[in-house]
């Protein structure tokens, strides 16, 4: 049933005037909306600084990042090698903390939380590819999958099975007793990909997913990628492959650890 405009007015707001009625209404409307809006940005970052310090010198990897990046998104990150997209990567995927600045991670605040914290909250909402894979080599391909799963606590019943269903996914179910090293670049990737996302996180982060991988490999991955940024999850890549640029709804170039002001809509 729809309710006509005025006669919902006259029933939010029975005793007022038209006009206090209107602007009412209107201010309802705002902070509904406000809250939509604060409710899709899933990562936020105000004036991000990120410091090394080497003794003597120190190395300013980030100098005031402002990002927002919205529940859903596919984001490519690029910038040339040394712009700080690694140390941002490790930053929005808990991995490290920044040395000012905040960070909030679906509405919470992360910046300044404490080490095993942050690691509850990485288990909970991210999933982390690396451009190395970072596989456990004396573990097995499923035995590696069930990893995230076991640090949550999960029986080994359910996470034997949750893991082969993910490696299943990305067609690896023929693989699962295999260790890292008998595997291809692309396949290892793929065990990693199973990894990251084998306790459902809505965040997929990936830092040069393709850079080892030859174009085949590296075009099944993206696939992947693709295929979780459909089903509603939220993907950002670094990368310096503009087939994954192409795929983005949006470009973030990051240059000397700022965000360059050309922020390009694809
Ligand atoms: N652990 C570290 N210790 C000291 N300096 C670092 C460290 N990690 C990165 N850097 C420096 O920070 C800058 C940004 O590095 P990084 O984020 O890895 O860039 P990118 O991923 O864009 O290549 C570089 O100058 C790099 O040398
Ligand atoms: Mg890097």
């Amino acid at each position: 049933m729809r309710l006509e405009p005025g006669l919902a007015l006259r029933i939010y707001f029975p005793t007022q005037s038209l006009s206090t009625r209107f602007m009412l209404t209107i201010s309802l409307r705002s902070i509904v909306w406000l809250l939509w809006i604060k409710l899709m940005e899933i990562i936020k970052t105000d004036s991000l600084v990120k410091d090394y310090d080497l003794g003597k010198i120190k190395v300013r990897a980030l100098d005031g990042v402002d990002i927002v990046i919205e529940s859903g998104e596919f984001v490519a990150i690029m910038g040339p090698s040394g712009s700080g997209k690694s140390t941002l990567m490790h930053i929005i995927g808990c991995l490290d903390s920044p040395s000012e600045g905040e960070y909030y991670l679906d509405g919470l605040l992360v910046s300044q939380m404490e080490r095993r914290k942050l690691a509850a909250v990485r288990n909970a909402k991210i999933g982390f590819v690396f451009q190395s894979f970072n596989l456990l080599p004396h573990l097995n391909v499923l035995k590696n999958v069930e990893l995230p799963l076991m640090y949550a606590g999960m029986g080994s019943k359910e996470r034997n099975r949750q893991a082969r269903n993910i490696l299943d996914s990305v067609g690896l179910s023929d693989r699962l007793r295999h260790k890292p090293s008998e595997l291809s670049g692309g396949q290892r990737q793929r065990v990693a990909i199973a990894r990251a996302i084998v306790n459902s996180p809505s965040i997929l982060l990936a830092d040069e997913p393709t850079g080892n991988l030859d174009s085949t490999s590296g075009g099944d991955i993206l696939e992947i990628f693709g295929q979780l940024h459909r089903q509603g999850n939220t993907v950002i890549i670094v990368t310096h492959d503009p087939n994954v640029a192409e795929r983005a709804d949006r470009i973030i170039q990051i240059y000397d650890g700022k965000i360059s002001d050309g922020d390009i809509l694809g």
